[in-house]
């Protein structure tokens, strides 16, 4: 039997013990005395959090290696405060066949035994090219908990119908990246008075806002869940309310960067600010913290899409599109705590408790016979943000050169340090 104490840390505002035994959960409360075997760490000053989940990511394995490993993006993770984590099927090859799983997951094994763990989620469609359903029943049973055609949105409502048909007989939810590929073709940032006077071709919100509309539509009619990845508009969340209100098994999620950037961070063509979505509004970033408070948006994830210093070095419009994330995920949110926008509580239900719900995947409650997955925040952690400092390979962050406060200091999976 092994035990470990962690004494005196912050939980939802309180000072609070916290007793594992033998990788679980077995008592959190205001005192516990140590038993006599037991490792004790002191966590004053910090605040103990429950793994997370991200629901999001792009590891890049295999094929783009240059910006992502299997276990670069698990340290990232792990320094991240993330637990487990999904990643998409925008590899070379695309994860659309169960070898491809199995590789993802094999490399997870080898890199980090004790976890972060990964949840691969399938292609929905051979080679993401939206043509022909993937056998989603083999990419269920390699690993793949959720099918997704990411970054490359299916235009062809019948297929998308048939996708989300064929995955919840098999109980798989899918994640949809909504675009319209024709009001969003050739695009590189938000349609606005920002974009007007770059003069850069914009995307306007609705190509987001149609898409989600038409997933939660089917899926109101065929009585299936849909799941709407990134959401950065207020137009989609409006929407999605509509669909709750009605009864339609939609969930959703936003991202740090929806909830503190508007489109104004593209100015001096800026190609760390460039995403997809891309950054939209004040309005839109308001909307998306008031949706997340409400729970109309379901959950956070980060869209982890790291790429190498030379490919974001380029003319605006040759840029690829995205943020490397887990590394600062929390710090980003925590700063909503600060700012009175979000409370702890719901940095947990955002980040833990409604990802694990929505996926069907293991959480920690702090429950005793809660899987004791936990780390420890330092929210007074004064840090800078470069090459050296964040554990992803890729660095490509509007945040980069940034002073922020607060990082994970320590983090236990299964009761077993891991960083
Ligand atoms: O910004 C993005 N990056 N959006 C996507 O849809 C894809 C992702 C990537 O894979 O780089
Ligand atoms: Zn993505």
């Amino acid at each position: 039997m092994s035990s470990l104490l962690i004494k005196n840390a912050r939980y939802l505002g309180d000072s609070v013990d916290l007793l594992v035994v033998d990788g679980k959960v077995q008592s959190l409360s205001a005192s516990i005395n140590a038993p006599a075997d037991a490792e004790i760490v002191d966590a004053a000053g910090k605040i103990l959090f429950p793994s997370l989940i991200d629901v999001h990511t792009h590891l890049r394995e295999p094929g783009y290696e240059w910006k992502e490993t299997v276990a670069t993006g698990l340290s990232s993770a792990a320094h991240g405060g993330f637990g487990a984590i999904l990643c998409m099927a925008n590899t070379d090859p695309v994860n659309d066949d169960a070898a491809v799983t199995e590789q993802i997951l094999e490399s997870a094994r080898r890199s980090w035994p004790n976890g972060p763990r990964v949840h691969p989620i399938g292609a929905a469609t051979v080679g993401l090219k939206g043509e022909e359903l993937t056998r989603m029943s083999e990419l269920k049973d390699a690993g793949c908990v959720a099918i997704s055609n990411d970054g490359r949105p299916v235009g062809n409502t019948e297929i998308f119908r048939r996708m989300l048909e064929y995955a919840a007989d098999l109980d798989l939810i899918v994640i949809d990246h909504c675009e319209d590929p024709y009001l969003a073709a050739k695009s590189h940032m938000n349609e606005g008075a920002t974009s007007g006077v770059l003069g850069v071709k914009g995307q306007p919100d609705v190509a987001e806002t149609i898409q989600a509309s038409r997933s939660i539509l089917l899926a109101d009619y065929l009585g299936v869940p849909v799941h709407i990845a990134h959401v950065s508009a207020k137009r989609t969340v409006d929407i999605i309310a509509w669909g709750k209100s009605r009864g339609v098994k939609v969930t959703a999620e936003t991202t740090p960067h929806y909830l503190t950037l508007d489109d104004t961070a593209v100015n001096g063509y800026n190609t760390l600010a460039k995403v997809n979505p891309p950054l939209r509004t004040p309005a839109d970033v308001a909307a998306m913290r008031e949706a997340v408070k409400t729970g109309v948006i379901d959950m956070l994830a980060t869209d982890h899409a790291p790429h190498a210093a030379h490919e974001k070095e380029t003319p605006f419009d040759e840029a690829p599109n995205g943020f490397t994330g887990m590394d600062l995920a929390l710090t980003i949110t925590y700063g909503l705590v600060r700012e009175g926008v979000l409370t702890e509580a719901d940095l947990i239900r955002l980040w833990a408790t409604e990802p694990a719900r929505v996926f069907n995947l293991p959480v920690n409650t702090f429950e005793p016979g809660a899987p004791a997955d936990f780390f420890l925040f330092d929210p007074e952690l004064e840090w800078q943000v470069t090459p050296e400092t964040l554990y992803s390979k890729s660095h490509n962050t509007p945040w980069l050169g940034k002073s922020l406060k607060g990082r994970v200091s320590a983090h236990w999976i299964g009761g077993v340090k891991i960083v």
